[in-house]
C-alpha cells in the first residue's frame, strides 16, 4: 500500500522518537512496539475527527452537517477516551507513576470534557425547554476541548522527546 506523504513523515517522526527515548513512562512496550506510539496515533486520530466535527459545526455544508458532527464528535470522543486508558496502562506497565506530569493532569481534564460536550451536544436534543441555554455551553465547551487536546499533543510530543 503506498503511503501518502503526511504518513511518511509522521512515521519517520515516530521511529526518530522512539529511538530518542525519555525517562517517563514512554519505556514500556506491547507486541514490539512503544505504548506511547498507540496512544499516540489514537490520540492524532481523534484529534482528526474532532477538528472534522468542529470543521462541519462552523461551515455547516449542505444538509447532513448534523448528522456528520454527532458522528465525528462522538468518533472522536470514544477514540480518545481508549487513548486515554492505553495511556494509564503505559504509565502502570512502566514507572508505576500515575498523574506525575502536566501532561498527565491536563489529558485527565480533557477527557472528562470529552465526555461533557458529546453529552451536552446530544442534551440540546433531549431537553429542548433548555435547548438555548446549553447551545453556547456546548459551543465553548467544545472550542475549549479542541485548544487544550492540541496543547496537550504539544506536551506529550515534549515528554517522549520529539519537541
Ligand atoms: C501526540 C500526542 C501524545 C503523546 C506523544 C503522548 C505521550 C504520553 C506519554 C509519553 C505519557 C506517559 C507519561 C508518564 O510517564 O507518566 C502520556 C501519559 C498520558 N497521556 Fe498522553 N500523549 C499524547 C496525547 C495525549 C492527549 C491528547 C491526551 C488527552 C486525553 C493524553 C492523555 C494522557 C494521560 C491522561 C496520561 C497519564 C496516564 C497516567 O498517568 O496514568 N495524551 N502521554
Ligand atoms: C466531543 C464532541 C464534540 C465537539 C468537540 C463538538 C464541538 C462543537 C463546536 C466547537 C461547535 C460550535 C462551532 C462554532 O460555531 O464555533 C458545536 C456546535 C454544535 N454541536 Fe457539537 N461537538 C461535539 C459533539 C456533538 C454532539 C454529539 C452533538 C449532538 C447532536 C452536537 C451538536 C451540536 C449542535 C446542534 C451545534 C450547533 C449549536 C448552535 O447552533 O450554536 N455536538 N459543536
Amino acid at each position: 500500500m503506498r503511503m501518502s506523504t503526511a504518513g511518511r513523515l509522521l512515521s519517520a517522526a515516530f521511529v526518530t522518537a522512539a529511538f530518542i527515548g525519555t525517562g517517563s513512562g514512554a519505556g514500556a512496550d506491547l507486541a514490539g512496539r512503544p505504548i506511547w506510539q498507540y496512544h499516540a496515533s489514537m490520540m492524532i486520530l481523534a484529534f482528526l475527527c474532532l477538528l472534522s466535527a468542529a470543521y462541519l459545526a462552523v461551515f455547516r455544508p449542505r444538509r447532513y452537517w448534523l448528522r456528520w458532527h454527532r458522528m465525528m464528535g462522538l468518533s472522536g470522543a470514544g477514540l480518545a477516551l481508549l487513548g486515554a486508558v492505553v495511556a494509564g496502562y503505559m504509565v502502570s506497565a512502566s514507572s508505576g507513576k500515575h498523574m506525575a506530569y502536566p501532561h498527565s493532569w491536563i489529558g485527565l481534564l480533557v477527557a472528562a470534557m470529552l465526555v461533557l460536550t458529546p453529552s451536552l451536544g446530544l442534551a440540546q436534543f433531549h431537553f429542548r425547554h433548555w435547548a438555548s441555554r446549553i447551545r453556547p455551553i456546548h459551543r465553548w465547551s467544545g472550542r475549549l476541548t479542541i485548544v487544550l487536546m492540541a496543547l496537550n499533543m504539544l506536551a506529550g510530543l515534549r515528554l517522549i522527546g520529539l519537541l
